[in-house]
């Protein structure tokens, strides 16, 4: 069984509690983060706590812990649980109080983290084979910047997916693609990486913000801007990142085949940089 850790606490997951008034639960009231795992050690921690933080006070809500008892916190778990190759879920919500539209003063945030164990999440057989995205409209909020809890339309897109044969969707708002249900999306023209701004309309992509970077320091070209279904799919490549993906090659975009219609290499090549750089600076 797994050992959980809940406001303080380390406790098995079957004891583990949180309070029915808890703001989480009724409204959705709280940020998360997902960390991976390699090798026993966490990817790109400053930046998750990073943007947790400014999750955090766009909600204008309190960090539960300091930055320096998060990272003990993930690798306690870490190392209780084992985890070699996998990934910490962490959420704050706003805490518990008596139902209220406006924020309770009185609310405390409550912090929960827990490790989910994935054998062979960098060799994943998918990165060869490549994902299958279908396109839907992007009727999520208009604050994607935040990473808050409310994923219901993620997990709806995902169905919409399977429902149609696919791994993943794609979503859509005025023409453009937004991004993936949970992940960034980018298309590959000649020597060229498409990705959409930053801006409100999307997640700022920790695996994002590295996988440019690095992009940038092997003289690939990068152009942040939005792109359509159709040059997606007249695109040579196309690709998906996230922390519990990496990157991960798309080669079918609503039954039309990407480029070739397998992986393609600069998928490749990026998945192997990021791997190897991201595996060095672990911590
Ligand atoms: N999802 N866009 C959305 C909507 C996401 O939910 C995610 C992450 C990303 C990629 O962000 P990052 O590179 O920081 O993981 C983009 C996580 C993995 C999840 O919900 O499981």
């Amino acid at each position: 069984m797994r050992t959980v850790y809940v406001n303080g606490a380390y406790v098995p997951e079957d004891e583990a509690k949180i309070s029915v008034f808890d703001r989480g639960f009724l409204f959705a009231d709280g940020v998360y983060e997902v960390t991976s795992v390699l090798d026993g050690k966490l990817i790109d921690f400053a930046g998750h706590a990073a943007r947790l933080k400014r999750s955090l006070s766009e909600l204008e809500m309190e960090s539960p812990v300091s930055e320096d008892d998060l990272l003990e916190i993930h690798r306690h778990l870490v190392r209780v649980n084992e985890i070699d190759e996998g990934l910490v879920y962490l959420q704050v919500t706003r805490g518990a109080a008596d139902r209220d539209f406006a924020y309770p003063a009185e609310a405390r945030p409550s912090l929960v983290l827990f490790t989910q164990a994935k054998p062979g999440l960098a060799d994943a057989p998918a990165a060869k084979k490549g994902m299958r995205v279908i396109s839907i409209p992007d009727r999520r909020w208009g604050r994607r910047d935040i990473k808050t809890v409310q994923l219901l339309y993620p997990s709806m897109g995902k169905m919409m997916a399977r429902a149609a044969g696919a791994d993943d969707a794609w979503m859509v708002e005025e023409g453009a693609v937004t991004e993936g249900t949970s992940n960034n999306a980018y298309i590959v023209k000649g020597n060229t990486i498409v990705t959409r701004h930053l801006g409100e309309e999307i997640l700022h992509g920790i695996t994002r913000a590295a996988v440019l970077r690095m992009a940038a320091e092997a003289q690939m070209k990068v152009e942040e801007r939005s792109f359509t279904i159709a040059e997606a799919q007249d695109a040579d490549e196309a690709f998906v990142t996230s922390a519990s993906t990496f990157v991960m090659p798309v080669v079918e975009i609503d039954g039309e085949p990407v480029g070739a219609g397998a992986p393609g290499p600069v998928a490749a090549r990026l998945r192997e940089i990021y791997l190897d750089e991201s595996r060095k600076k672990a911590v």
